[in-house]
């Protein structure tokens, strides 16, 4: 990891532009049916503001791994080059693209930032399985048991019955067994076709009614939600589970091994991260964009590693800030 140098906390205000910039640019796409235009407005909506930002940012993971929705170039640079915060980033335009394109609740649009060297290169993985939960269960929890010894443990150091847990799992074929396996052993689950980075949030955060995740989802939105809960602390284990035949010959080449679990610390090395997410639709943690003719209202959860804050504004941006992002005027 390069030295960062010193980073200021109160860089999390100008980040959080950027996931507002991009969940402004993809209001007008909400309930449209066009994912890419959604995606490809919300991306062009970051990469400007961040030209606007202190931060000389290479990206970690983009679309080399990702899949369809519009994600920058893996070593593109964004923001300022030559700024003194030389950083890794990671962002999602739209996290919960079918939930945009449906006009559904839960999109975000989220990044991450951490300094330069001190984000997980996945290489070619795009899937990646999780394991998330509060800081009680950090170190308790082996991610290889089966999973009613998971939940037997988990609600031991949550002090709950595995009966009161409720585990956050994505709607997938590929969790069948999964679920049954932790019906089988009491607990509940809640399950959503998208959107693991709010889950992963709301696993880590005590009191959030979701006490796990478990299960597969994007390696993006691993890293990015490890670096969120580095800073807030919570418990993040994670395994390359690759699901594609393209991505499963990748990572056998690139001799990655999937059965090794990292560690938290080891997805993010620093504490120095700061992660934004801003709703684009109203969802589990956050209010999705309004729009009058004066303003859009944003709301953003802005996190910073280095004081393990955790704070949401609502932020009122004026409309004719954003010309460029509105696609039609209010009727
Ligand atoms: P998008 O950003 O592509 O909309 O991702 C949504 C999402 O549900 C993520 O939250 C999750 O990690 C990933 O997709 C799971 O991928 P898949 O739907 O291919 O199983």
């Amino acid at each position: 990891m390069e030295t960062p140098g010193p980073v200021n906390p109160d860089l999390v205000y100008s980040l959080r532009r950027v996931t507002e910039r991009a969940a402004c640019a993809a209001f007008n796409w909400i309930g449209r049916g066009e994912a890419d235009d959604g995606g490809r407005a919300a991306l062009d909506a970051m990469r400007s503001a961040l030209t606007e930002i202190d931060l000389d940012a290479r990206v970690v993971i983009g679309e080399a791994t990702a899949g369809e929705a519009p994600q920058p170039q893996r070593g593109e640079h964004l923001g300022q080059p030559g700024a003194s915060f030389k950083a890794d980033i990671a962002v999602d335009p739209v996290e919960g693209t079918s939930y945009l394109v449906r006009g559904l609740t839960n999109a975000l649009a989220v990044l991450a930032v951490a300094p330069r060297g001190a984000m997980m290169n996945p290489g070619p993985a795009f899937y990646m399985e999780k394991f998330v939960a509060s800081s009680l269960a950090r170190g308790k929890i082996d991610p290889t048991w089966p999973t009613a010894k998971k939940l037997e443990e988990l609600a031991k150091v949550l002090n709950k019955d595995v009966y009161d847990l409720t585990v956050f799992v994505l709607e997938k074929p590929r969790h069948r067994d999964l679920v049954n396996e932790i019906l089988a052993a009491g607990a509940r689950v809640a399950m959503y076709p998208a959107g693991d980075v709010a889950g992963a949030l709301m696993a880590a955060v005590p009191g959030s009614g979701i006490d796990a995740l478990m299960g597969t989802g994007g390696t993006p939105e691993g890293v990015m939600s490890a670096c969120a809960i580095r800073a807030i602390g919570g418990e993040f284990l994670a395994r390359l589970d690759p699901q594609l035949q393209t991505e499963t010959k990748a990572v056998k080449d690139a001799g990655i091994d999937t059965t090794r679990w990292f560690e938290r610390d080891e997805l993010i090395t620093s504490d120095h991260v700061f992660f934004c997410a801003t709703g684009i639709t109203t969802g589990l943690m956050l209010e999705g964009v309004e729009r009058t003719r004066a303003h859009y209202k944003v709301q953003t959860m802005m996190i910073t590693g280095a004081t393990g804050e955790r704070q949401i504004l609502t932020s009122f941006v004026p409309t004719e800030r954003l010309a460029s992002v509105a696609a039609r005027d209010v009727a």
